[in-house]
């Protein structure tokens, strides 16, 4: 017999002497290195923010790495760097963070959604070439969750029809595919370094690539249209429209220290990942997280799905997945607020972009963009029935205590699913 669930009045599965942590922990060696970032006298674009791109280029295998304030920044880069303008066309993913698509907007492109894989929760590339039109520039492949999409369909196609990849890799440092780390596959990528990921600067954002004059034309969006590097000598003068995305040495400085342990913080993400998947293996009803062969996990996020609502549910999926991630919460489970698939966003349904309807209306776009939901029926299945546990649950420093705790919390509920209650 199962313990009543806390929801109902029943004990919580996790223990008053479990107390999550708050990722990330700052060591010693941050404050040393933010100290000195401090102590020194260019706190601007400095030496941290110049050596930040040095080693992570050489972390990660790429040629060229240009700091900037963000991850949205650096996709527009990376948008820039491939030459993607007015009406230009992007074929991107339905499922991930804003960004990956209105950063296509930022340079009056156009979003074109392809649904996503079941399994993965990515792009599928099976359904790629049915969305390019003779307008499409590029395609932006998001490694969500962590997870590397299936980078070398993504390249055939892109070979085939000529166009760009820029790679989200936001959430995916030291993430890989076939052996490869994510990020030097595409012609480009985008990293973030905001609190939530494996490596961070509080907020932050790293552009690679390895072709020179295309990196370059990425860089140039960081400096006011300079095409110059930040801490070159300036000629104060915008060779093209320009944004100022340059990160500055504090946050570059975390960052580097950051990196210093990225490997052994990933090793640790990855033992809590794979704790958390043999802890759940085998929950009736419950799905975990799919891994294709060749494919490694950051150990980024934890989304497990419902498989289906019980016999005594009157109501939706959508419904039913609020109540169990409420149940999960009373349990003392730490589970992420909901996410809405990309084209449902208002951005979108309404096109309110920049006003008047543009970049919609602008006379270079085609003309029957279209984000009917009825588009991406795999996209909308997934958002109805995923519930995340949340980063500061997951992620080290929580370690093999919290994690069976968690396991704990999910086996309780999902052992009795029909005796979940209706979100009031
Ligand atoms: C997949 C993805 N793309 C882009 C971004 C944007 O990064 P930033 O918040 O650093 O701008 C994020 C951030 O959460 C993300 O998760």
């Amino acid at each position: 017999m199962s313990e009543k669930l806390a929801i109902l009045g029943g004990p919580k599965a996790v223990g008053e002497n479990i107390q999550f942590k708050v990722w990330p922990k700052v060591t010693k060696e941050d404050e040393k290195f933010v100290l000195a970032s401090l102590r020194q006298s260019n706190h601007a674009f400095g030496p941290n923010c110049v050596a930040l791109q040095e080693e992570f280029a050489a972390w990660n295998g790429n040629k060229y790495c240009a700091a900037s304030n963000s991850g949205t920044a650096a996709l527009h880069m990376g948008l820039a760097a491939c030459e993607v303008g007015c009406g230009d066309e992007v074929i991107t993913t339905t499922l991930s963070w804003t960004s990956s698509a209105t950063c296509i907007m930022h340079h009056n492109a156009i979003p074109v959604f392809v649904d996503i894989d079941w399994d993965t929760q990515l792009i599928d590339p099976a359904k790629i070439e049915a969305a390019i039109t003779p307008k499409t520039k590029a395609i932006l492949p998001v490694h969500y969750w962590g997870l590397p999409c299936d980078m070398d369909a993504i390249m055939k196609i892109a070979r085939k029809h000529n166009l760009y990849v820029i790679e989200d890799a936001c959430q995916a440092h030291g993430a890989t595919y076939k052996g490869k780390k994510v990020g030097t596959i595409g012609h480009c990528a985008a990293f973030s370094l905001n609190q939530n990921k494996n490596m961070s600067a509080g907020e932050g954002g790293l552009f690679v690539a390895n072709d020179e004059k295309l990196f370059q034309k990425g860089r140039a969006l960081m400096n006011f249209g300079e095409m110059r590097a930040p801490e070159a000598k300036r000629d104060f003068h915008s060779y093209g429209m320009g944004w100022m995305y340059r990160t500055s040495d504090l946050p570059a400085a975390y960052a580097r220290s950051m990196l210093k342990n990225l490997d052994a913080t990933n090793a640790k993400a990855r033992e809590n990942y794979d704790r958390l998947y043999e802890g759940l293996r085998g929950v009736p009803n419950l799905k975990l997280p799919v891994e294709p062969k060749h494919r490694r996990s950051n150990g980024y996020a934890f989304v497990i799905r419902i498989e289906s609502t019980p016999a005594n549910w009157k109501g939706t999926m959508a419904e039913f997945q609020h109540a169990v991630a409420l149940a999960l919460t009373a349990e003392g489970v730490p589970v992420a607020a909901a996410r809405m698939a990309l084209p449902a966003h208002t951005v979108f349904q309404a096109k309110n972009g920049y006003g008047h309807g543009c970049p919609w209306t602008c006379p270079y776009t085609r003309k029957d963009i279209s984000y009917d939901m009825k588009q991406f029926p795999v996209t909308q299945k997934v958002v109805d029935c995923s519930i995340q546990i949340a980063i500061n649950g997951h992620r080290p420093p929580n370690g093999a205590r919290e994690i069976n705790a968690i396991i704990k919390g999910v086996r309780k509920v999902f052992n009795q699913l029909d005796q979940v209650p209706r979100a009031k």
